[in-house]
């Protein structure tokens, strides 16, 4: 059973070191993608393994779940793959990882939680602020990719990201998938819990102008 975890508990204020690309991965001139809230990092095991011209990072706020993928990609020794955990809002927001956001290529925010009361909106990781962080760091023409199947939660990322004059949407119609972090169009657990269940699916790119 999923364990939501509150991201503004001051658990999370401390974070742990951002290590550098070239601690993180073989490779690090390879573009770079950030998925947000990777939970156990299947997704991104699929993908390190089949692009490998690509890295990949997750952040996850649930603890247990980074060190089991971390241990997971040690002993397949997949080494365009890395993990960190910790508040995805709080990892990128400090000074140490203006590196990392600028070296980013994309970033996926899939099926985030979406908070559903409205006393919790503030928990929802997309917030005006964290997406000015991004405006401010992102290199111009980096993708922002976003997934759910809660039309409400979709209605206000998308207000918050395109409300953000520094980016753009994208139509979907018009993307070549094949160049992207995720050309074979793989699909999160989510994803595929909310496809066999015949859930809607919202989703958007924007990039950074
Ligand atoms: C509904 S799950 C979706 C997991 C996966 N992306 C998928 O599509 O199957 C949302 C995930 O985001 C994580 N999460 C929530 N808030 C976060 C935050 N502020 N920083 C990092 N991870 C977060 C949760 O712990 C959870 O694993």
């Amino acid at each position: 059973m999923r364990q939501h975890v509150n991201p503004l508990s001051s658990n999370f204020n401390q974070i742990e070191r951002v290590p550098s690309l070239r601690e993180m991965f073989d490779d690090s001139k390879l573009n770079l993608h950030l998925d947000i809230g990777c939970a156990a990092g299947e997704f991104l095991f699929d993908l390190a393994l089949v692009n490998s011209s690509w890295n990949y990072l997750g952040i996850e706020i649930r603890e247990k779940l980074v060190k089991n993928a971390k241990l997971k990609m040690f002993e397949r020794e997949i080494k365009n793959l890395y993990f960190i955990f910790g508040n995805a809002s709080n990892i990128l927001n400090d000074v140490q990882s203006k590196f990392l956001i600028k070296n980013l290529k994309s970033i996926s925010f899939n099926f985030p939680d979406p908070w559903f009361k409205k006393r919790h909106y503030k928990r929802r990781i997309i917030q005006p602020e964290f997406i000015n962080i991004l405006a401010n760091s992102l290199q111009k023409g980096t993708l922002i990719f976003i997934k759910t199947d809660v039309k409400d939660l979709f209605d206000y990322m998308d207000y918050t990201i395109s409300s953000n004059c520094n980016f753009k949407r994208i139509d979907k119609k018009d993307f070549n998938y094949s160049e992207s972090f995720n050309p074979k169009k793989g699909k999160t657990n989510r994803e595929k819990y909310v496809i066999v269940n015949q859930l809607d699916i919202f989703e958007m790119i924007y990039i950074k102008v």
